[in-house]
């Protein structure tokens, strides 16, 4: 990442899907850029910069954050979970699982977002009703699904995991 002249750089620790990282990121570098082009985890997406559409989302520590707008700086010490992290053991999550069965990714570009609010959701709410899920969603843009197969994937999800 090229840094401006009299840039000042701070050194951030961070544990990203379960690897610990010490990086040098610039002043007003965001968690976005840090991730995409020094940890070239490119499942979060870069979409409207400005915190409205959830295609950045990712989890600091089990919480969801627009990572668009959040400073890298401010994360020294921080767990963040990406979307690449979800199926690190190298098996898909229920909730990866009834997305594809659902057809709830089209052109997918949410995806990576939607999934990570929904899987802190499930984390947190186990048996979520359709409100839940869809309240959890509110921050989170889709133009191709109409929203209905994520919802009905979610509750799926929770089923499948749910004693
Ligand atoms: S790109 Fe971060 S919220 Fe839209
Ligand atoms: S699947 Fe295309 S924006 Fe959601």
């Amino acid at each position: 990442m090229a840094r401006a002249a009299g840039e000042q750089s701070v050194s951030i620790r961070l544990v990203v899907n379960e690897r610990p990282h010490v990086i040098d990121v610039d002043a007003g570098e965001t968690l976005l850029g840090t991730l995409r082009e020094r940890l070239a985890l490119v499942g979060p997406k870069e979409a409207c910069c400005e915190g409205e559409c959830g295609a950045c989302t990712v989890l600091a520590d089990g919480s969801p954050v627009a990572s668009c707008i959040a400073a890298s700086g401010s994360m020294d010490g921080r767990t963040i979970r990406t979307v690449e992290g979800l199926a690190g053991s190298g098996e898909l999550t229920q909730l990866q699982q009834a997305f594809v069965s659902h057809a709830a990714v089209q052109c997918g570009y949410c995806t990576p977002g939607v999934l990570m609010v929904l899987t802190a959701l499930l984390d947190d709410v186990p048996e979520p009703s359709e409100a839940d899920i869809r309240r959890s969603l509110a921050g989170n843009i889709c133009r191709c699904t109409g929203y209905q197969q994520i919802v009905d994937a979610a509750l799926d999800a929770a089923r499948a995991v749910s004693p």
